[in-house]
């Protein structure tokens, strides 16, 4: 029988560690499976999913810059999905249609409370950025127990958007950057901007840093060094980069495709070792 076909899209792609995730749950499962990594440039990034689905693929996940797409194109969408507006995973329904979920705030979550043994029933929360990394976790730091969250961006129109999309008034609220020196300090700091990855400078005040603070990068390797470097310096008590969220975004969809949720801890730690 040939092996069940996944995928991941992104552009670019190239170093993406989902094929090699995949494969380490599918063995711990006796799985066969056949799990690629899809460069699709924006403009063919339907015609490649349809092609892939069409020839017999079974579920993808999907990555930047394709989450809105891939969202667009489904049939049916989960909760958590059409709250953030976009999807890091596909499914083929049977009758063919696709089905688009979002596992990313689920993942970091359970990174942060299960492997991290980290409370997030937290007093005061600071998610840095409102564009979709930022959106596709706030509402679960809400739902996880967050008190009051502060959402700041560079542009605060988009924050302000952001903080009215959960509709959690009175316990989510909008600042601009340079409005940062005035926000008091916070429990937990969660960075959702992009400026690691783009290689460009956050600036943060110290003020920021609460006593007792946990700090998290959604990025991981490089692009999460500058914000855990900051974190460190400023006093952080914990400062945790994405890996882990990496890891559990994918036992998410691994769990929606294969129906068995894998133990991710052994393939966490391997990457951790290999990686970091
Ligand atoms: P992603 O999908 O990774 O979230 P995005 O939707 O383009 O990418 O959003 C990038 C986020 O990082 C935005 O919140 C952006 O702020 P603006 O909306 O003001 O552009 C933020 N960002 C990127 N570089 C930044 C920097 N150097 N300092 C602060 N915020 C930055």
């Amino acid at each position: 029988m040939a092996a069940e076909q996944f995928a991941v899209f992104g552009h670019p792609i190239a170093h993406s560690l989902s094929p090699r995730i995949h494969h380490a749950f599918a063995r711990q499962l006796g799985i066969t499976l056949e799990f690629r990594a899809i460069d699709a440039a924006p403009d063919g990034f339907a015609a490649a999913v349809q092609s892939f689905f069409a020839g017999g693929g079974i579920g993808a996940n999907v990555t930047l810059p394709h989450k809105g797409a891939a969202y667009a194109l489904a049939a049916e969408r989960s909760v958590a999905a059409a709250r953030v507006g976009a999807a890091n995973v596909l499914t083929r329904l049977a009758d063919g249609r696709l089905a688009a979920h979002n596992t990313d705030g689920a993942g970091l979550v359970r990174d942060i409370t299960a492997r991290h043994h980290e409370d997030l029933h937290v007093h005061r929360a600071l998610l840095l950025g409102a564009g979709g990394a930022a959106r596709g976790v706030a509402w679960n730091l809400l739902d996880a127990g967050v008190q009051s969250l502060v959402i700041a961006n560079r542009s605060p129109l988009k924050a302000e958007q952001l903080a009215a999309a959960t509709g959690a008034q009175g316990q989510v609220h909008a600042r601009g950057w340079n409005q940062l020196t005035e926000a008091g300090s916070f429990d937990l700091i969660v960075n959702a901007t992009s400026a690691g990855v783009l290689g460009t400078p956050l600036r943060l005040p110290d003020s920021l840093m609460g006593a007792h603070a946990l700090c998290y990068d959604l990025a991981y390797g490089p692009a999460a060094s500058s914000f855990l470097g900051w974190a460190r310096a400023a006093g952080a008590r914990q400062a945790l980069d994405g890996l882990g969220m990496l890891v559990e975004t994918a036992a998410d969809a691994f769990l929606l495709w294969h129906d068995h949720r894998p133990d991710t801890e052994p393939v966490y730690q391997r990457l951790r070792t290999d990686t970091v």
